[in-house]
């Protein structure tokens, strides 16, 4: 399989994965012959790229980290927490927070070759629950590999999946705003942290340590962050992780005013604000398990040839497996060789692209 762009969806390719709204309701499934009509449906939905199936693709197989059972049931569990708060002012439903998070650490945990190695393609009307999804995901694998125990993966999850649910009283207008904010709304806007503490922390079963991690999840390494602006120092671990996490997944999902960055741009974006906004040492230890270039991406070496990503290597996030497709004059090869970029440190990818052709 392979990602392309939605503009460069022709009639009659083979999708190879379903493309699925946030509560689990498939749009289109895994295997249909996409038609013009399928193709438009999913652009009026804001999906910007596909997984597909095709002759050059054949072999390249990647799999998502945690099972789409979990994401969707997370996802909707995020929704009816959030309602809850919206309609009635409370945190109900803590046995299912529980149980989603548990299912998330013990779905990692049980995976010993942790890499994120897909882009998640999601709806622009479903971004929020997909959001605090990707954010408990990427915060307790980058706890995994801090070595931290279960307890302390499962309030760091907690934390994670509801680090923005103070959001849920700052009214709507502000919140979707489309222009700049003026100094009064974001000041509203900043309180979303501390609303956030007092809503996790009044509550019984959710244990001090996630409730911290949300009031903290906008704190930054050099103490220009909300609300207390307190240094890398002074801020919750927990709360500078689910930071780098939040950031790193708003960077790299569509919204209605933009286009997601691709992982090698956050990357390098967050690699080049450690010890500045983010705790580098941190930020080191999230991009080991991102695959900056996931497996089936287009890409365009140093050499001129063109190729997809054809396999990551755990802990080397920027050198993957490359079949090459084209040569430097755009000619497909008869056959597609493979070449391990970890080998090969002279070649570079310069270029992600949307399509090979
Ligand atoms: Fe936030």
């Amino acid at each position: 399989m392979r990602r392309i762009g939605i503009n460069q969806a022709k009639p009659g390719i083979k999708l190879a994965r379903s493309v699925i709204n946030a509560t689990g309701n498939v749009l289109v499934r895994q295997g249909v012959t996409l038609t013009s009509r399928y193709i438009e449906r999913l652009r009026e939905k804001g999906i910007s790229q596909l997984y597909i199936e095709d002759d050059i693709s054949e072999g390249i197989e990647t799999e998502d980290l945690i099972s789409d059972e979990t994401r969707y049931y997370t996802q909707s569990v995020v929704k009816e927490v959030m309602n809850d708060i919206l309609w009635q002012n409370r945190l109900n439903r803590v046995p299912e927070i529980t149980k989603v998070v548990n299912n998330i650490v013990d779905e990692l945990l049980s995976n010993d070759n942790i890499l994120v190695n897909m882009k998640d393609i999601r709806m622009i009307d479903d971004y929020t629950f997909g959001h605090c999804t990707n954010v408990c995901i990427l915060s307790v694998i980058t706890g995994i590999e801090l070595g931290y125990n279960e307890l302390r993966l499962r309030d760091l999850g907690v934390g994670a999946l509801l680090h923005d649910i103070g959001k849920m009283r700052i009214p709507k207008h502000i919140l979707q705003k489309p222009g700049r904010l003026t100094s009064e709304e974001y000041e509203q806007v900043k309180q979303h942290t501390i609303y956030g503490f007092e809503i996790l922390k009044d509550c019984d079963d959710i244990r001090a340590p996630a409730a911290n991690a949300a009031l903290g999840h906008h704190e930054r390494f050099n103490g220009t962050g909300y609300p207390r602006g307190l240094t890398g120092e002074d801020t919750h671990e927990y709360a500078k992780v689910i930071a780098i996490a939040d950031v790193y997944d708003a960077m790299t999902s569509d919204r209605v005013y933009r286009m997601g960055m691709e992982p090698y741009e956050a990357g390098s974006y967050l690699t080049s604000m450690g010890d500045i906004l983010f705790d580098s040492e941190l930020v080191n230890t999230f991009i080991k398990n991102i695959a900056l270039y996931p497996v089936g991406s287009s890409v365009i070496l140093s050499t001129g040839e063109k190729g997809l990503v054809s396999k990551n290597h755990g802990h080397h996030p920027n050198r993957p497996t490359i079949r090459i497709i084209y040569d430097p004059y755009g000619e497909k090869y008869d056959t597609y060789r493979e070449i391990n970029l970890a080998e090969w440190p002279e070649i570079t990818i310069t270029q992600i692209c949307e399509d090979l052709n």
